[in-house]
């Protein structure tokens, strides 16, 4: 059996990944904090704001269940604090994003390392962002979770040659977090209405696919030789 945890599997990206996923050979783990009824796969109801928590619960579950084909971990879950300066976000959302976006990405992987090493083929796919390589106002937060996954794993690449490690920006997709975006107050984020030009111009792909563009990222030969990527110029 090949095993895949996903974050964020509620909805956009995430449950579109969960959904496709699903196959007689996979055993698929999603992680949220609400679970989404219309996904066949075991759901696990956490708050990655408590990222200790749910990576103490990966760990337990992980030293219960081995002998897999293949090990995946899929990061992707992120929380975007109001979009606005960050000087004026409120300090709860800005530390619920910090740990959602980076601190749990690193926990998790943390354990999925340490708890998988007799697994022939271990991947962590960590879904970063075009904002990871490229600042914005208004964003600041969510600009630095990004460019904080795309640099751990440059190291974690480093440390696990084994394990393929990749950051993968997966282009602009038609979800919640885009609605967030464009609808946000413009006298507080300056690119309000390039994020309302790029749904109107069609410009947003749907989550299902971007995740099956993901999907077929994930099983390239030479996942891992290019650490930090863009699904857009593979
Ligand atoms: N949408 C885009 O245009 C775009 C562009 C570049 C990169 N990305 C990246 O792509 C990934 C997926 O984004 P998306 O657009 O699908 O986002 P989304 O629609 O906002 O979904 C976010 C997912 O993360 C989960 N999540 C948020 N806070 C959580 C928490 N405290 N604990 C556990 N889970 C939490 C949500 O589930 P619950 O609310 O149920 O917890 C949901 O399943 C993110 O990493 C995002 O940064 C997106």
């Amino acid at each position: 059996m090949h095993l895949y945890i996903v974050t964020g599997s509620s909805r956009g990206l995430g449950a579109a990944l969960v959904e496709q996923l699903i196959q007689p050979e996979h055993t698929v783990i999603g992680i949220a904090r609400r679970s989404n009824p219309a996904l066949k796969a075991e759901q696990w109801a956490l708050d990655l704001a408590e990222p200790l928590r749910a990576a103490e619960r990966l760990q337990a579950w992980l030293r219960a269940n081995n002998g897999w084909a293949s090990a995946t971990l899929i990061n992707n879950a992120a929380l975007l604090s109001a979009p606005g300066p960050l000087a004026a976000t409120d300090l709860a959302d800005l530390s619920a994003a910090l740990r959602v976006g980076l601190e749990a990405p690193t926990l998790l992987s943390r354990v999925f390392l340490a708890e998988t090493t007799s697994v022939p083929q271990r991947r962590i796919l960590n879904i970063s962002s075009g904002l990871g390589r490229r600042a914005m106002a208004g964003s600041a937060a969510y600009c630095a979770v990004k460019a904080g996954l795309d640099h751990l794993s440059r190291a974690l690449a480093l440390e696990e040659p084994a394990v393929g490690v990749v950051s993968l920006a997966p282009g602009v997709i038609d979800t919640d977090m885009q609605t967030r975006l464009r609808s946000a107050d413009p006298a507080r984020f300056p690119e309000q209405a390039r994020f309302q030009g790029l749904k109107q111009g069609g410009q947003l792909q749907t989550a299902e696919a971007t995740a099956a563009a993901v999907l077929r990222y994930l099983v390239k030969p030479d996942f891992g030789q290019n650490i930090v990527a863009d699904i857009r110029e593979a």
